[in-house]
């Protein structure tokens, strides 16, 4: 299923996603050992730093980067965007439940075609969510139109393992562990093996920084947190 493409891939991801949603969060806690807040958080703080205004980000299923966008001073408003009802509810939910819940919006859309005008967002971040896009140059396209000149685009995202000692220790553990905790906890083993199928078919931190730069954005870097298995992108959108 990692090598869908177009349509066919957003009716699988679509499928795939609603019916974990309600183990999603449990689930990215057991994987990343609760590591994925922390990244989140992480990501937000780059993301807004030196900027203020409003914040995007899309595909985000349960809505965390955009809390943690939310919950910045500078940021006035985040925005927290998926194509999934079932997503959308939980964010929702969620974002009532917390102190931020005043300057957060979930909402409706595809990330392929966002409901903004350009230049609309200080910045926007894509988390976890790229691997899964129909079409990946089309959706970093797609954020570095909302964002107004001078503003970021960050992305985080699972990487491709280099081989080496870290491919040998951590390709078990994706391969054949995260599916079989995706069996036992979120009663679904297909979704879970199609994890590490879809980061082995992905773009390495170099490859996505050409396509981030290929999007219209200067100044790309990145940095690998989770012992290398998750990538931290971040790019300017030029001033004129
Ligand atoms: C792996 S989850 C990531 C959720 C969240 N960003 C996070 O970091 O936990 C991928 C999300 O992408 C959403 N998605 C997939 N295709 C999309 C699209 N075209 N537009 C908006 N959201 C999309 C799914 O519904 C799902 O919630």
């Amino acid at each position: 299923m990692a090598q869908l493409q177009g349509e066919a891939k957003q009716q699988y991801v679509a499928s795939m996603f609603a019916r974990i949603a309600g183990r999603y969060d449990l689930m990215n806690t057991l994987i990343t050992g609760g590591m994925h807040l922390s990244w989140k958080r992480k990501t937000a703080r780059i993301t807004a730093q030196g900027l203020s205004g409003r914040a995007l980000d899309i595909a985000s299923g349960t809505g965390d980067l955009a809390l943690a966008l939310a919950g910045l001073p500078q940021i006035d408003q985040a925005v927290g965007l998926d194509l999934l009802p079932e997503m959308v509810i939980l964010a929702k939910a969620k974002a009532a439940r917390g102190h931020t819940a005043d300057k957060t919006c979930m909402m409706l859309g595809d990330a392929l075609s966002l409901p903004f005008p350009d230049d609309s967002f200080a910045c926007a971040t894509a988390g976890f969510s790229l691997r899964n896009m129909p079409d990946l140059p089309r959706a970093l396209a797609e954020m570095s139109r909302v964002v107004k000149p001078g503003g970021r685009v960050t992305t985080l995202e699972l990487t491709p393992l280099t081989l080496g000692l870290k491919s040998r220790l951590f390709r078990p553990y994706f391969h054949g562990l995260v599916p079989l905790m995706g069996q036992l906890v979120a009663g679904n083993r297909s979704a879970y093996s199609y994890l590490p199928r879809s980061v082995d078919r992905f773009p390495d931190a170099e490859g996505l920084s050409s396509l981030l730069r290929e999007a219209g954005l200067v100044e790309v870097d990145y940095q690998f947190l989770g012992f290398g298995t998750v990538a931290l992108h971040r790019g300017l959108k030029p001033i004129a």
